[in-house]
């Protein structure tokens, strides 16, 4: 479904991410872990045009190497960046509503209201304050507003850089178990996340990144308490 070939980022003359090449196949859930500064972020901002790579990138089958983000997001890859997103002077349902505006065009208010059922029912205390302008919530809850805005668009395949970074163990656990969900929704994902033990528990397979590399893959059990995971978070 997403295919990565060669992908190389550089920082004015610095090599961030070097001769990347990953494929994800349709129902998968897969991470990227790695320590910080591996290259994790740079890589997910390569493959939706953020930052300029070279490289290629193929999303079912279409080649999105030069297409712009929003375009990329309309084709059903939805990326949710470590930066919030979030209106501050908007509520909690008019943020999500302005995320689903084009499902709400191409599908209905229906499908729209379905999907928001879903959200509210998963994440309670987005549910709660759903009037409150946003700017209002806490870091954590804007964390959680930042996933459910990429979740009401109906991903076809979802794509999250630390989604659960600054939550509380519960609101965490409530990232898991969404992304649970999703699987059962048949949303193929992508995740990037520091919390290594619940991530390898929660994905198919891993891909290990140290130093703007990848140095492992395989599958996502196999690297509870390996070697490999120690090494890329402790330099050996
Ligand atoms: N805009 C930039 N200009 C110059 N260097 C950058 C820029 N953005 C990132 N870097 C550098 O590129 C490297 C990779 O950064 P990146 O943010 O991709 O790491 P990461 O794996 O996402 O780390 P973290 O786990 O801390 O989020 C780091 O050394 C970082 O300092
Ligand atoms: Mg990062």
């Amino acid at each position: 479904m997403l295919k990565i070939e060669n992908v190389s980022v550089y920082y004015n003359k610095a090599l961030a991410i070097e001769n990347i090449s990953l494929e994800i196949k349709k129902n998968e859930a897969v991470c990227v872990l790695g320590s910080n500064g591996a290259g994790k972020t740079t890589l997910l901002n390569a493959i939706f045009n953020i930052i300029h790579k070279t490289g290629k990138v193929f999303f079912n089958n279409i080649n999105i190497t030069l297409f712009p983000p929003h375009k990329i997001a309309d084709m059903g890859l939805v990326y949710v960046p470590d930066k919030r997103t979030i209106f501050n002077e908007l509520n909690v349902y008019e943020n999500l509503e302005i995320s689903a505006h084009k499902i709400i065009k191409e599908k209905g208010r229906k499908h729209f209201t379905k999907n928001l059922e879903a959200i509210f029912e998963q994440f309670g205390n987005l549910y709660e304050k759903k009037t409150l302008q946003a700017g209002y919530l806490s870091g954590g809850e804007q964390q959680m507003l930042s996933v459910a805005q990429g979740l009401i668009r109906s991903p076809e395949m979802f794509v999250m850089d630390e989604p659960t970074a600054g939550l509380s163990p519960k609101l965490m656990d409530a990232v898991f178990d969404f992304i649970s969900f999703m699987r059962t929704q048949h949303i193929t994902i992508l995740i990037v996340e520091q919390n290594v033990n619940k991530t390898l528990k929660a994905t198919d397979r891993a891909y290990i990144m140290e130093v703007g590399r990848i140095v492992d893959e395989g599958h996502s059990l196999k690297f509870l308490d390996s070697e490999s995971i120690k090494k890329a978070y402790l330099g050996g």
